[in-house]
């Protein structure tokens, strides 16, 4: 893959217009087979390292079951996508100011079973989440397996979008949202363009 750069295949022009007039956007087909093998094998590897997300400094939430890895240097195949994506946020300053100056990363894995139930990535504009951009990177889903994610645009219409592999839903992180349980094991990058310093 042209790691350094922002997929041609991605419909920019496509994508500031929906996030403009919906508050979200879905790219499918984001990338070509060979990137993605190189990302499930990455993901499959590291999968002992996953942690339960429920828990964040000791203190259990149960709104959510499913398991993560933040990504860092050591993860180079998935850095990829997070350079794809920090470009892409050059276009969105660029459209919409939006001052994005950073992506924060993870690696996410629901197991059968495993959902999160209705949230906000950014309640009353708390955090500097701006954009939330979620990658699904099984190679492989059937619409009967759940896991879809639900989400309420921009103009209060609901959608209930499928983790079709390969496909990037982006959304406004102030929008409500949640991901339905999971009958199948479900992997994925959850991304944040951020307007702040990240601090997790
Ligand atoms: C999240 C989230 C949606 C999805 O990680 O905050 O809402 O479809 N993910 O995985
Ligand atoms: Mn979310």
């Amino acid at each position: 893959m042209e790691t350094a750069f922002l997929p041609k295949s991605w419909p920019v022009d496509q994508i500031l217009d929906d996030l403009d007039q919906h508050g979200f956007s879905i790219i499918d087909d984001a990338y070509p087979a060979e990137y993605i093998h190189a990302l499930v094998e990455e993901c499959m590897s590291n999968l002992n390292k996953f942690r339960d997300a429920a828990v964040q400094n000791g203190v259990i939430s149960k709104i959510r079951s499913d398991h993560i890895l933040w990504i860092n240097d050591t993860l180079d195949v998935a850095q990829e996508h997070v350079q794809a994506l920090e470009h892409l946020s050059e276009q969105f300053n660029r459209a919409f100011f939006s001052g994005i100056h950073e992506v924060e990363a993870h690696f996410a894995c629901y197991n059968a079973g495993e959902f999160y139930a209705l949230h906000k990535d950014n309640p009353q504009g708390k955090n500097g989440r701006v954009i939330s951009a979620v990658y699904y990177l099984h190679e492989h889903w059937q619409a009967d397996w759940g896991g879809e994610l639900r989400l309420q645009d921009k103009n209060d219409v609901w959608h209930i979008l499928e983790p079709k592999p390969n496909r990037i839903a982006l959304f406004q992180s102030d929008l409500l949202h949640e991901v339905l349980e999971a009958k199948h094991q479900r992997l994925s990058i959850t991304a944040w363009l951020r307007n702040d310093n990240a601090m997790w």
